[in-house]
């Protein structure tokens, strides 16, 4: 099995989970990324079941809308039955990497909102300890050498993802070499360097299940 082939089996399989939690006036909340776009193609096929979806990008938004999904601005919307989005990285504690497409800050948006975080990964994004992949972080332009020199503090590597900008029109620094032995804590403390819109770690809030899609089919964790 390719791993397009587990991504499609897992979309699949995120759709057949939320499709008995739908009423018509649900909204489901949409991620971004490859795995998130073979989602919203599944997604298609079950469209007369929901009113519509709150996208956590532009990129989703479009690709919702060419599906023919109405698209609610989140101000519109009081509930959000359920988030469906992938992530870079997961561990045994559900806790997330998430930002390698740079839509990280309007993703932890809608996840605060949602229910229910439903995160669909190929079995590629398991980890034992989170931080191998590059911790994304969000940050205002103005401030990015400032944010680098306090990540440096952190014994982070930042690196300016360069020619990139996220849909807010701000930068991400990919940071490298974080020891990630303390999500939660991590996660906070970098909001809280000045300069920082937010980062790439979801672990105050992280997800609810995963549906991991692997070789033998599609594994459903919880806590
Ligand atoms: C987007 O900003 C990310 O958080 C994605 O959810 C993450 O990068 C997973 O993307 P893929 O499904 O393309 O691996």
């Amino acid at each position: 099995m390719t791993q397009d082939e587990m991504k499609k089996a897992v979309a699949q399989a995120a759709v057949d989970y939320i499709k008995p939690k739908l009423e018509k006036d649900s909204i489901v909340g949409v991620g971004t990324g490859s795995t998130a776009n073979f989602f919203i193609d599944a997604l298609a096929e079950i469209k007369h079941l929901f009113d519509g979806a709150v996208a956590s990008s532009d990129a989703t938004a479009e690709r919702l809308h060419q599906h023919g999904i109405p698209v609610y601005d989140l101000n519109n919307v009081l509930d959000i039955e359920v988030y469906v989005d992938g992530a870079d990285e997961f561990d045994p504690r559900l806790n997330l990497v998430k930002g390698g497409g740079g839509a990280l800050t309007r993703e932890k948006i809608v996840a605060a909102v949602a229910k229910e975080f439903v995160c669909i990964v190929d079995s590629s994004k398991q980890v034992d300890l989170l931080g191998a992949f590059p911790l994304p972080v969000e940050v205002i332009p103005m401030a990015r050498s400032q944010v680098a020199r306090e990540l440096v503090k952190m014994d982070g590597m930042p690196v300016w993802r360069e020619n990139f900008v996220t849909d807010n029109g701000n930068l991400i620094l990919d940071v490298h070499d974080l020891e990630i032995i303390n999500p939660k804590a991590l996660e906070r403390e970098l909001n809280n360097i000045v300069g920082v819109v937010t980062n790439g770690l979801f672990a105050n809030r992280g997800a609810d299940v995963v549906l991991m899609g692997t070789e033998d089919g599609v594994q459903t964790l919880t806590l």
